[in-house]
């Protein structure tokens, strides 16, 4: 099946506000993250998305590498110019992009804290926000989304045993043109309600099913356990030790413990 990425693809009946006002595609990239930071530093506009069909040095979080054999994913990348409040931009990207899959593939996605795409438990997409800033004023931010797509996640021997791909859940392919439209769309409409004073926290915090759960975060190498009992207005999650203090958690892994 033809399955070309091309910007003019994605961007045809879009129809979105701000979120793909331009698409820029490259067939191959050290990561998407960097090329839209160079356009950011050059002037681009919000609402920029850069998309790429192979990755050379994709970045997760906590300095992991994120791999997707070329053509079988989607590997893209937002530049927002918002005022304030960075951390609601992660937030938007994740409610969205959820959102975008699950009316795609009509299957649930959950939310794993802090911006972990779930399907079936397994993680099917990650999310790699990093702002530049002058001073307290936020230049911009770029949030990178790679999601697995078509490729079987037991062919990547280096993937984590917990990710999973949407056409191995599905047992089916999944045209990424369509796929990458719908994500932007939704992470476009949450974006209006970020940018119209909508606090997405609450929304978020509701989708997270880390919540209430008895969780092991890994913070670097320091390990701390407990129950998941919230998270902040900035995200962060807050972990009520055994012996009844607070953890506050402001980036790490979390898994569920029985
Ligand atoms: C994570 O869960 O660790 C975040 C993964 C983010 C991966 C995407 S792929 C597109 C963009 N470019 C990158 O180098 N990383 C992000």
């Amino acid at each position: 099946m033809d399955d070309t990425l091309s910007a003019e693809l994605i961007a045809r009946d879009l129809n979105t506000r701000v979120v793909g006002r331009r698409v820029e595609y490259l067939e191959r990239v050290g990561s998407t993250n960097d090329v839209a930071a160079q356009f950011a530093d050059a002037g681009d506009a919000e609402g920029l998305v850069v998309i790429a069909d192979e990755q050379t040095q994709g970045r997760g979080r906590m300095k992991r590498a994120w791999l997707a054999p070329a053509h079988s994913s989607l590997l893209l990348s937002i530049l927002f110019r918002p005022r304030a409040r960075h951390a609601q931009i992660a937030m938007a990207v994740a409610l969205g992009a959820s959102k975008g899959i699950t009316k795609e593939i009509k299957r649930a996605v959950q939310l794993k804290w802090p911006n972990d795409l779930l399907l079936n438990g397994k993680k099917c997409a990650g999310i790699l926000t990093e702002a530049k800033t002058i001073g307290d004023k936020i230049e911009y931010v770029i949030a990178g989304v790679g999601v697995n797509v078509n490729f079987h996640a037991a062919d990547l021997p280096d993937i984590p045993r917990a990710a999973t791909t949407l056409s191995d859940e599905l047992d089916a392919f999944i045209p990424r043109v369509q796929l990458a439209q719908s994500i932007l769309r939704g992470i476009d409409d949450y974006y209006a309600r970020f940018s119209g004073g909508t606090d997405l926290d609450s929304e978020w915090k509701a989708r997270l099913a880390t919540i209430g759960q008895r969780v092991r975060a890994q913070i670097e190498s320091r390990i701390e356990e407990g129950i998941a009992e919230n998270v902040d207005r900035e995200g962060a999650l807050l972990l009520r030790r055994a012996d009844g203090t607070i953890a506050k958690l402001i980036a790490g892994d979390v898994t569920l413990i029985a």
